[in-house]
């Protein structure tokens, strides 16, 4: 229990400096409570699980709730400015509830725009894996294994046509938005993507 808490408070202290800093407090908060209730849905459900099927709806539910605050930032502030505010970062989501078995969530990938979203060596080889099906045809098989006690699984992220105005090739990006782009990420790899290739994928880190 003591470790938990001490989990939450470091996750808690990582989350509020580990935000890029040009979101403001209100826009961060707000996200996050979103992004937040929408796991707890899932998770508030008494029946008993697998990880895997957990770790899933976890994914889903951060991806539904990031999908919309994205949408609504382009369309009360463009594309452009979509970017400017950083409304479309994922924010790590944390729980205290002793019921709640959820350390963890973050989205990483092999051509970051974010320095702090790059994939770490194993995530890498889910990756490559990821890929390969992809180019096979086959649907790609999320991952869940036992890692220091936790349960650790992994959730493909594909592109669709609404993700190449920020992602896309270079006819794709509008002016304005590649220049925000360039402004505040300057060791971007996230550009040229086409429709349906793998952007990244979501890490869920679940308490057994
Ligand atoms: C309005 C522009 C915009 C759109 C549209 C957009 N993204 Fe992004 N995306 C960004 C920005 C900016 C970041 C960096 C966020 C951060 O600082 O954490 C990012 C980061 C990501 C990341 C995290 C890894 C990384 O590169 O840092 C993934 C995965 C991702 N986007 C997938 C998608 C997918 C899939 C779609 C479409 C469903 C999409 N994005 C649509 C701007 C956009």
């Amino acid at each position: 229990m003591k470790n938990k808490i001490l989990l939450y408070f470091l996750l808690l202290i990582a989350f509020a400096f580990g935000s890029k800093s040009c979101m403001n407090e209100e826009n961060k908060s707000k996200k996050a409570e979103n992004s937040t209730t929408a796991v707890k849905e899932v998770l508030s459900e008494k029946d008993v699980k697998s990880p895997l099927e957990k770790g899933k709806e976890i994914a889903q539910a951060t991806q539904a709730a990031l999908g919309k605050n994205l949408v609504q930032a382009i369309g009360e502030s463009g594309t452009a400015g979509a970017i400017e505010f950083c409304n479309i970062e994922a924010i790590p989501i944390t729980d205290s509830l002793a019921n709640i078995h959820l350390a963890a969530v973050k989205r990483v990938s092999d051509k970051n725009r974010n320095p702090d979203n790059a994939a770490n060596e194993a995530e890498l080889a889910y990756i490559n894996e990821a890929k390969n099906q992809l180019a096979a045809n086959q649907s790609i098989k999320p991952q869940v294994k036992d890692q220091d006690g936790k349960w650790l699984a992994y959730f493909p992220i594909l592109t669709n046509a609404m993700c190449l105005q920020c992602h896309g090739k270079s006819d794709q990006v509008s002016k304005e938005a590649l220049a925000k782009i360039e402004a505040h990420y300057p060791n971007d790899k996230a550009l040229g993507y086409g429709e349906n290739e793998l952007r990244g994928i979501w890490v869920i880190e679940m308490e057994k």
